[in-house]
C-alpha cells in the first residue's frame, strides 16, 4: 500500500507465545444455525482458559451487534463478514490468544481465503449435524421465521451451506456428548503442540 508503512514491533507473536506457554491459533467453527458451534466453542473456551491460557471468543451473533452490523445476509455481505473476522482472528493470532471464531461461514471460497491469511495458523472445526436436527432445535426460532418468509436467505433453507471438503476435524453433535466433542478438539491442539500437558 502507498505511503502506508509496516512496522515491525520487537514485542513478537513468537516471544508472547514463549511467555504464554502456549502457541497461538485460530479455531474456525463453521456450521449451520442451531448445529452448536458457539456451544462447543464456549466450552472449549472455558477447559483453555481453566488451564491457564490465552483465548479470545469471536462469536457471529455478537460481532453482528458491533465491527459488522452494517452487514446483512446476501451472498455479499457473508462474505465480506468473514473477510473481516479473517483479518481480526489475524491480530488475536499475533496476540498470542488462542482465538475460537464461531460464524456460519458457509462458502468454501471465504474459509478458504481466511485459512490462506492466517498462512496455516487455523484449524477449520466443521461442526456437523442435519438441518432436521437443528431445525427441530430451534434456539433462536429463526427456522420456525425462515419457513414462514418472515426472514430470506436463512442458510440450510433459502441459502446455501457448503460443506467443507477436507476440514481439520468433524464434530458430530447430534451424535456426540458436548463433552467428547471438547476433548475431540482439545485432542487436535495436544497433538499439534498448540498446547502440552503442563497446560
Ligand atoms: S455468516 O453466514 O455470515 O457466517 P454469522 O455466523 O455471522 O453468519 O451469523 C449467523 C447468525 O445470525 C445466526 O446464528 C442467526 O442467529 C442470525 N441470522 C439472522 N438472519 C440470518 C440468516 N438469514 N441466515 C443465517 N443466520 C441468520
Amino acid at each position: 500500500m502507498k505511503n502506508v508503512f509496516w512496522h515491525h514491533a520487537t514485542v513478537t507473536r513468537q516471544r508472547r507465545n514463549t511467555q504464554n506457554n502456549h502457541q497461538s491459533v485460530v479455531l474456525w467453527f463453521t456450521g449451520l444455525s442451531g448445529s452448536g458451534k458457539t456451544t462447543l466453542a464456549q466450552a472449549v473456551e472455558e477447559k483453555l482458559h481453566q488451564a491457564y491460557c490465552r483465548t479470545m471468543l469471536l462469536d457471529g451473533d455478537n460481532i453482528r451487534h458491533g465491527l459488522c452490523k452494517d452487514l446483512g445476509f446476501s451472498n455479499e455481505d457473508r462474505k465480506e463478514n468473514i473477510r473481516r473476522i479473517g483479518e481480526v482472528a489475524k491480530l488475536f493470532i499475533e496476540s498470542g490468544a488462542i482465538t475460537l471464531v464461531s460464524f456460519i461461514s458457509p462458502f468454501k471460497e471465504g474459509r478458504d481465503k481466511v485459512k490462506e491469511l492466517l498462512g496455516g495458523g487455523g484449524i477449520e472445526i466443521y461442526v456437523k449435524c442435519p438441518i432436521n436436527v437443528c431445525e427441530n432445535r430451534d434456539v433462536k426460532g429463526m427456522y420456525k421465521k425462515s419457513r414462514a418468509n418472515e426472514i430470506e436467505d436463512f442458510t440450510g433453507i433459502d441459502s446455501l451451506y457448503e460443506t467443507p471438503i477436507s476440514p481439520d476435524l468433524i464434530v458430530y453433535t447430534d451424535q456426540e456428548t458436548l463433552g467428547e466433542s471438547v476433548n475431540k478438539v482439545l485432542g487436535v491442539l495436544i497433538n499439534r503442540g498448540i498446547i502440552n500437558n503442563e497446560n
